[in-house]
């Protein structure tokens, strides 16, 4: 069966001096989603963005807002995203020692779950939570920066659509950090179906537009 291919472009990298125009022109351009990293400085290094920017995105699109927490403790500020109008919130497993209940309450306020895997976490640590996840992130990045190598974790992404397809569990399978036309299409065909990316869209040289449609075009060839 053809799978939806879903794309999130990552707000890390666009301009902040005009945030809500580069939505716009993103939109235009056939995103499907925006993705908003949001960073503590603990979990990862660096320090970025908070509800307050989800809500100032809420305002500038209809597009649903996937949101990206990469954040100690993520379980005290789950209300705060809901409230802001995030429709996909994304915890690590890392920073998760109660995952199952976290993943449940990031439900009950009416957002889809996710659960995500820095480079170094095994798929295996999210298969007694599959039914709480509507989406899971494999990071092809260490997760803290827009712009990283990207890692190919092939193995990982099969090992999930392996399961999606035995009826474990029917979570989007997203895939976060250096992705590229370069790279879109192998991602794709190990099972991804959402594909995050930052600086291909943002930062791409002949603009947003290029940006995005070069990474849709890279997968579009794909048989299903
Ligand atoms: C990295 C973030 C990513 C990042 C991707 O920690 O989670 O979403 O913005 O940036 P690129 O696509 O430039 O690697
Ligand atoms: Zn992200």
């Amino acid at each position: 069966m053809a799978r939806t291919l879903t794309i999130s472009p990552s707000i890390l990298s666009a301009d902040f001096t005009r945030l809500g125009d580069q939505l716009r022109e993103a939109e235009d351009a056939g995103a499907d989603w925006f993705h908003i990293d949001v960073m503590d400085g603990h979990f990862v290094p660096n320090l970025t963005m908070g509800p307050f920017i989800v809500e100032a995105c809420r305002r500038a699109t209809r597009l649903p807002l996937d949101v990206h927490l990469m954040i100690e403790a993520p379980e005290h500020l789950l209300r705060p995203f809901a409230d802001a109008g995030a429709d996909w919130l994304t915890v690590h497993q890392e920073t998760c020692p109660h995952l199952h209940r976290t993943l449940e309450t990031i439900r009950s306020l009416g957002m889809k779950a996710g659960a995500s895997l820095n480079p170094g976490t095994p798929a295996a640590t999210l298969s007694d939570v599959l039914p709480g996840c509507d989406l899971i992130l494999v990071m092809t990045v260490d997760p803290g920066y827009s712009g990283g190598k990207y890692i190919p974790l092939l193995d990982k992404i099969r090992t999930l659509s392996a399961w999606r397809d035995q009826g474990r569990t029917g979570a989007r399978i997203a895939v976060d950090g250096g992705v590229s036309p370069a790279n879109a299409r192998e991602i794709v065909q190990a099972g991804a179906d959402v594909l995050i990316a930052a600086s291909a869209i943002f930062k791409h040289p002949e603009g947003i537009r290029t940006g995005l449609q070069s990474l849709r075009a890279s997968v579009d060839r794909i048989p299903a």
